[in-house]
């Protein structure tokens, strides 16, 4: 693969029908600014941009809503979305909005090359309608129940429970979120993108990593979660199916072309040209040419998104892009998993959620701190969870036990010692410890800087705190304080070589924790180097003069956490949980014969898209059980589970198998189905009670 000369990263534009949450943040906003402040010190010419995504449905059910105009929320959103950006520290080149004149002209004319180029399908067909509205109800104008997971609230366009995307007709008992009403069909005509016809060239371009004949990017780079989610949607049930690239909906770009009054883009065919049209601003306003960027092969171009994302990024707009002819496409897209909140998912509507903008009002100057909690844990390829707790433990026992007083202990005792004036390095240090030390700093950088490459932040972390880990082994071994006064040699140059690791940490950790190395650089009297100078342990030449040491972070107390703990709990609105059953009596209870037992065997029951027929060890005996969970797991998932298993429930014919006993699952508010398994794995056939 040929080294790109320039890089063009994007964040997903947020919707602004509302503030931003530490979801957001873990999703697609901190990741990128790692890895382009990372490419910045390496001196890469990296534009960076984002910006507000002020069309679609989710704006205009939110100025329903709130009984104003769709421009009065994005006016107000953008304006608090970009505040906490700016407050939090992302580095944005630019920080764009859909609703400029410059985006409609962009997503317009991008409309009007593809209309040219026979890109899409002119079809008539019936959609929902509105009698009381007089609308057409597209995407998240329609709810009902879904086909895939029946979760009962799932939008026309995706579903929150499951995340299959949906069109509006597949929907189970559909109404309408204007009226409430059920909907009726009304003929309309739409732009359709023929996506089935794309599958060939996406399918070798994602897998193989190749495009146009040529190498594209490796496919192995990308993460599997990604390119699963791709595949399956290129090769997966019916495949790629044509979809609507317009609405009939008066807030969004125009259609730009005759014959399509009343209609405007589709949301995610304008957003994602919302990268292109904020480019283009940027360029504008720093005498730059965009097209270096988008339209050249020297340009690497690279996608931060949230995995809800994936298809629009990696699918649709990758043929939109192609079928422009002039445009480059993503050499990646490392999407991330959710982040979740305190044992349960996040939520706009229950307020359950950590608002970013009210964690910078609570927690004025700490920034850092949370950067570095969120990509501690950052749900790189699985979910993962916030709590408050893990934030103060994250916070007390690393950044302030391991780095700040790291570099505490390094500073003062060399200002203590030498009034702040770099000692020389000399012999009295023995040179194996110093080989040791210096190998060790390299190989952690390695790692660093390899795991920056692959979009690995959390490891990434991990390796650059190791920087001040080995810097207290050392301190912990030679014991300079002891030393001062024995052999003062040793000491001197156990603190030179202390100080240098405190500089190498000023450039290892400005990617994650940009504002904490400002300051470290302030006390080291020291301009900030690029990733060139890492390394090397000589950033600091003998005689420097250090400023006063102060301390880098400060613990976050008891009190603080409670009161976020409580603020969450008082805001966050009750889910809806199944209410409480009818009292039993104990005999009630004991008449249950529930056991641990182990699924042997799986496969799905022939025309019941629902159930699994499962051969179960009871420990008692071997049977066959049909559980309704072939939705949520395939057979391979659950062959080997250990499960709680209802024995002595009568046995009854499901599709003409017999089903002899119950697989016990736990389901959520939202229909999420899990096992009941034992904490600790336990022989078949143990009593549950
Ligand atoms: O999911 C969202 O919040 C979308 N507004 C993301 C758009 S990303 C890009 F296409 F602009
Ligand atoms: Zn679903």
């Amino acid at each position: 693969m040929k080294q790109p000369k320039r890089y063009l990263i994007t964040s997903a534009l947020p919707y602004v029908n509302g503030p931003l949450h530490i979801g957001h943040v873990a999703g697609a906003y901190l990741p990128a600014d790692i890895y382009v402040r990372y490419l910045r010190s390496q001196g890469k010419d990296v534009v960076y941009v984002c910006g507000s995504d002020e069309h679609g449905a989710a704006i205009t059910l939110r100025a329903k809503k709130e009984g104003v105009t769709p421009r009065e929320i994005v006016d107000k959103y953008h304006a608090i979305v970009k505040k906490a950006f700016a407050d939090f520290g992302m580095s944005f080149d630019i920080y764009h909005r859909t609703s400029s004149e410059l985006h409609h002209e962009t997503a317009q004319e991008f409309f009007k090359v593809l209309e040219a180029k026979g890109a899409f399908t002119k079809e008539q067909s019936e959609q929902f309608f509105d009698e009381d509205y007089q609308q057409f109800l597209a995407d998240r104008y329609v709810k009902g129940a879904c086909p895939k997971c029946d979760y009962k609230e799932s939008y026309g366009d995706q579903c929150e429970n499951c995340g299959s995307t949906l069109s509006p007709m597949q929907l189970i008992d559909p109404r309408s979120t204007l009226s409430g009403k059920k909907p009726v069909l009304k003929s309309t005509t739409h732009w359709y993108l023929p996506m089935q016809n794309h599958a060939d060239w996406l399918r070798t371009w994602i897998k193989e990593g190749e495009l146009d004949g040529k190498e594209h990017h490796l496919p192995k780079d990308w993460k599997n979660q990604v390119l699963g989610q791709c595949l399956s949607w290129i090769d997966v049930g019916e495949g790629l199916q044509p979809r609507a690239m317009t609405r009939d909906l008066d807030w969004g770009v125009k259609v730009p072309v005759k014959d399509a009054d009343g209609k405007v883009l589709y949301v995610w065919l304008d957003a994602p040209i919302g990268y292109i049209s904020a480019t283009k601003q940027w360029a504008k306003d720093h005498q730059k040419n965009w097209q270096d960027y988008w339209q050249s092969e020297d340009c690497e171009l690279v996608h931060f998104i949230g995995k809800d994302n994936i298809v629009f990024h990696c699918l649709i707009f990758p043929i939109i892009l192609k079928a422009h002819g002039q445009y480059i496409l993503p050499t990646n897209v490392p999407a991330n998993e959710f982040l979740n909140l305190e044992g349960q998912k996040i939520s706009t509507s229950r307020q359950h959620a950590v608002w970013l903008h009210e964690y910078l009002e609570d927690f004025p100057g700490r920034q850092d701190e949370l950067r570095y909690v969120l990509c501690s844990i950052l749900p790189e390829s699985r979910d993962s969870e916030f709590t408050w707790k893990d934030y103060q433990a994250r916070v007390n026992n690393e950044l302030v036990a391991i780095l700040g007083n790291f570099v505490n202990r390094s500073l003062v005792l060399t200002d203590k010692y030498y009034g702040g004036v770099v000692p020389a390095l000399g012999t009295d240090l023995e040179s194996a410890v110093v080989t040791d030390l210096r190998a060790q700093i390299k190989a952690s950088i390695e790692k660093l800087s390899s795991n920056l490459q692959r979009y690995r932040f959390r490891e990434a972390l991990a390796e650059a705190m190791n920087l001040a880990r080995i810097g207290n082994k050392f301190l912990g071994d030679t014991e300079p304080w002891k030393a001062v006064k024995t052999n003062p040699g040793l000491a001197s140059d156990v603190l030179h070589l202390g100080v240098q690791i405190t500089a190498e940490l000023g450039i290892a950790l400005q990617p994650f924790l940009p504002n904490a190395c400002e300051r470290l650089h302030r006390m080291l009297n020291l301009e900030d180097a690029g990733w060139e100078a890492l390394g090397h342990l000589n950033r600091i030449a003998a005689g420097h003069q250090l400023a006063k040491p102060e301390l880098l972070f400060q613990k976050v107390d008891d009190e603080i956490i409670e009161a976020q703990i409580a603020k969450l709990a008082k805001q966050t609105k009750p889910s809806n949980l199944a209410p409480v059953k009818d009292e039993i009596s104990f005999d009630d209870f004991t008449k249950l014969d529930i056991r641990t037992a182990t699924i042997l065997e799986a496969t799905k029951v022939p025309k019941a898209d629902k159930l699994l027929q499962l051969t179960v060890d009871t420990g008692v005996d071997q049977r066959t059980v049909v559980s309704g969970i072939a939705e949520h797991f395939s057979p391979e998932e659950v062959v080997g589970k250990q499960v709680s298993i209802l024995l002595n429930l009568a046995p009854r014919k499901i599709r003409g198998v017999l089903s002899q006993g119950m697989i016990l699952m736990a389901e959520d508010a939202e229909g999420k189905l899990t096992f009941v398994t034992p904490q600790e794995a336990m022989g078949n056939g143990c009593t549950i009670r």
